[in-house]
């Protein structure tokens, strides 16, 4: 079993029920840990959380926006009353959609993701932190995207949102480090959450160096290496899992050496 420091650990992951957050919390339950299946949909909360009982772990289910305070404060009595302590938290839940081009985007679009993706990564670090803080320590893993560096056109308020989860990362990180409280993030590449077919992934993973697009399991071993004690000297960090996308400065369509050119392997 990998990470045996993480067996007994309680882990709290947001916007867990369905995609990278599923993945997150099935694969920390897979490992041992008393999983917190959080989500605004209930039903699916509910489905991940039996999954993972299903499957030996230990979980339950949160339900709660995650960009109302209160809410989120239930979220952590539910986890205390469970599980008695929180020692990983994975703010993972964000909103996409709508996308929108600037000129159509209103303030009810921009407030509503800030809402959701930022101020709810705050929201949840928030009430974690003490928590984590007063027994000693713990581990907080927010999720940004290539677009905080990189932008995505008719995504204005993600993007933002993102540039200021990397942002946050940083400020909690310094302020955090003295109670031994570390705040680092994950930044997914191109991740198949919606279930392509396989023309799609094929045409999406051309232009990633690593040769195809990602799966939202390929983000679990990274969560692991943030939450456990291999990375006990790492925080205010963005670890990217993209497969090597941000890495290039063309895609491959556009490149003047497309890799169908590389030298083949039985010519090496
Ligand atoms: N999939 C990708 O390629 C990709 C790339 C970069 C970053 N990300 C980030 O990874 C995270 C997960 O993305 P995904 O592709 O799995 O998304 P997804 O849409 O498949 O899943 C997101 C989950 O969050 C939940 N959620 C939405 N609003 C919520 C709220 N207010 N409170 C609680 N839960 C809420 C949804 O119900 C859903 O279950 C997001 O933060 C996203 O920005 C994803």
């Amino acid at each position: 079993m990998t990470h045996p420091d993480l067996a007994g650990k309680v882990v709290v992951v947001t916007g867990a029920g369905k995609g990278i957050g599923q993945a997150i919390a099935e694969r920390f339950g897979s490992v041992g840990s008393s999983v917190v299946v959080n989500d605004v949909d209930a039903a699916t909360a509910g489905a991940v959380a039996a999954g993972i009982n299903d499957e030996g772990g230990t979980a339950i289910a949160a339900a709660a926006d995650v960009s109302d305070g209160e809410q989120v404060q239930g979220v952590f009595d539910a986890t205390i009353e469970a599980f008695g302590t929180v020692d990983v938290l994975v703010n993972n839940a964000g909103l996409v959609s709508p996308m929108l081009h600037f000129f159509d985007a209103d303030e009810a679009w921009w407030r509503r993701i800030i809402d959701v993706n930022l101020t709810g990564h705050f929201l949840c670090g928030h009430v974690a932190a003490r928590i984590m803080a007063k027994k000693g320590g713990g581990s907080i893993i927010n999720m940004s995207s290539g677009g905080a560096t990189r932008a995505h056109r008719s995504f204005t308020a993600y993007d933002a949102s993102k540039g200021g989860i990397e942002a946050l990362t940083r400020a909690m990180a310094l302020d955090l480090g003295p109670y031994n409280v570390r705040v680092n993030a994950l930044m997914p590449g191109s991740i198949d959450t919606a279930g392509m077919d396989t023309e799609a992934r094929a045409y999406r993973g051309v232009n990633i160096p690593a040769g195809r697009i990602g799966d939202p399991y390929d983000m679990t071993g990274p969560a692991l290496f943030l939450a456990s004690e291999d990375s006990s000297y790492v925080t205010g960090d963005v670890l990217k899992v993209d497969g090597g996308m941000l890495a290039q400065q063309r895609s491959a369509t556009v490149d003047i050496v497309h890799p169908d050119t590389f030298p083949a392997v039985e010519d090496l």
